[in-house]
């Protein structure tokens, strides 16, 4: 099992494909080669440019039968020896049914479509939990979202007991349908805006028959974090690094104005990780889930991914852990810095589908930070945008400064970008346009929060000079581009609360 091809059309898709082909480890003589199934227009070219060793598959389109065939193909011919679909939708729509029955269900890595409802059903997942023994919000409800007086009584019960209450639309919605009410006067219109964006929904999937399913959650506090976890076809499961996640678009808590996002950066390792902490994940969440995923029948190869709310005693140490969801796949941009940390990527896939996970650990660059920092589409346009996550321009052309970043040694995953091949430029395709990634070494005597902020600077100098825009139609001189200025300050937080 050689190469290793992740299906999808975001930046950790190609940093993974890269990752995997280029990253040594320090135990194991296999290498392995970086695959592509999809990717966007852009991804091919900046390769190669850059002398990227990634192969790419096209598919015709978009849709989970075009992946399914194109990678069918590709494991037939050799061209894949193994898949990792990336979105979440290739998994709810059965992509790995679809390799199965063509016989190579052990060359893909991810949840069938029976499994899929771990993250496409937050309802059916609790339950789950429930019957695992996996520690949840202390209080939660299903309910029928068309019931107002329920919705009413148990937010009321939970503001009470917790101090709040969460609305979770419960099947996908692209980390937009979680609601979160701290008091009374919200209540009404928290619900009234959850049932105007999801009405529709509910009613292709359920017509107008009752009971339409709406978890309600009481209000979790602590520290978000999420941990991505490979599990093997015989259980056995590895964590590999957590990441620190920046969901809202702007710094500050989320609001009208500062909407939760797909995510806007992310640094790794999180800066409350301790190894307490990563067993904690393991012994509470990680082993019942797979023992519970057995009992369903439902284990396969995959990739966990549990957001969760931890607690932490006055040094750092992890009292108490909660997941608040679990995806079932890796995160986006999270899964770009881990995957920089790591050294064995293909040999934890290859490990995962071959279920002998038990005998190759993650290899972290432990002594390394990884930073990485979405640029988005910002305001204006010709019908004056609002920029990201609302309405966005494309086909703008970028301008980037590729000698410069190889100078400085920052990495630019192109996302949401095409190639103009007739005019020889990469043009926007709007929302997260590219992301820029970079590490750095802290050496023996420095503090990870001095090299967090040299990162930082580093990436910020970088965008601020110009040397990756997007021209805006109507300003030659200007740069389309915005990111969020705060990435990267966690580890000063950090020790400035513990007093490390
Ligand atoms: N950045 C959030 C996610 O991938 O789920």
């Amino acid at each position: 099992m050689k190469r290793i091809a992740f299906a999808g059309t975001d930046g950790r898709t190609l940093l993974c494909a890269l990752v995997a082909a280029t990253a040594t480890s320090a135990h194991h003589s296999d290498t392995f080669e970086g695959v592509v199934v999809r990717g966007t227009p852009a991804m091919p070219e900046f390769s190669k440019r850059l002398r990227w060793p990634v192969a790419f598959v096209p598919t015709p389109d978009n849709a989970t039968k075009a992946y399914a065939s194109a990678i069918i193909g590709a494991l037939k011919q050799g061209a894949i020896d193994a898949v990792v679909p990336m979105p979440e939708a290739l998994l709810f729509e059965g992509i790995v049914d679809l390799v199965a029955e063509a016989g190579l269900s052990d060359r893909v890595m991810g949840l069938d479509r029976k499994g899929a409802f771990i993250e496409g059903d937050k309802v059916r997942c609790k339950y789950l939990c429930k019957k695992a023994g996996i520690p949840v919000a202390d209080r939660w409800k299903d309910v029928d979202a068309r019931q107002y007086g329920d919705v009413l009584a148990t937010c009321l019960d939970f503001i009470d007991t917790h101090g709040g209450a969460v609305l979770k639309y419960p099947y996908s919605a692209g980390g937009k349908g979680a609601r979160i009410i701290l008091n009374t006067w919200d209540i009404r219109e928290v619900y009234d805006t959850l049932m105007h964006d999801y009405k529709a929904e509910y009613r292709r999937r359920f017509g107008k028959r009752g009971g339409w399913p709406l978890l309600i959650e009481s209000r979790m506090s602590g520290v978000e974090i999420s941990f991505t976890i490979f599990v093997d076809r015989l259980g056995h499961y590895r964590i590999l690094p957590t990441a620190m996640d920046y969901p809202e678009r702007f710094e500050g808590p989320a609001s009208k104005t500062n909407p939760i996002t797909g995510g806007v950066g992310a640094l790794s390792p999180h800066p409350m990780e301790t190894e307490a902490l990563m067993e904690m994940a393991g012994e509470r969440i990680a082993a019942p889930l797979i023992e519970a995923m057995k009992a369903e029948g439902i284990l396969r190869p995959c990739v966990i991914y549990p957001g969760c709310f931890v607690s932490l005693d006055a040094f750092g140490a992890p009292t108490h852990i909660r997941v608040c969801e679990i995806n079932i796949r890796l995160g986006e941009p999270e899964a770009q810095p881990i995957a920089r940390r790591l050294r064995n990527l293909g040999s934890l896939v290859k490990g995962a589908l071959q279920g002998t996970l038990d005998r190759i650990s993650p290899e972290v660059r432990e002594d390394q930070v990884a930073l990485c920092m979405a640029l988005v589409t910002g305001p204006g346009g010709p019908d004056g945008q609002r920029g990201y996550p609302w309405s966005c321009t494309k086909g703008e052309v970028l301008d980037i400064d590729f000698p410069y970043f190889k100078r400085k040694g920052i990495q630019v995953i192109p996302s949401a970008m095409t190639y103009d091949a007739a005019e020889g430029v990469f043009k926007s395709d709007g929302t997260r346009v590219a992301f820029l990634n970079a590490n750095a070494t802290v050496k023996p005597g420095e503090k990870r929060e001095e090299v967090g902020r040299r990162l930082r600077n580093k990436l910020l100098a970088a965008f601020d000079n110009g040397k990756i825009r997007v021209i805006p139609r109507e300003d030659p001189g200007g740069n389309r581009l915005d990111l969020r200025r705060d990435l990267g300050t966690h580890y000063a937080k950090a020790a400035e609360i513990f007093q490390t």
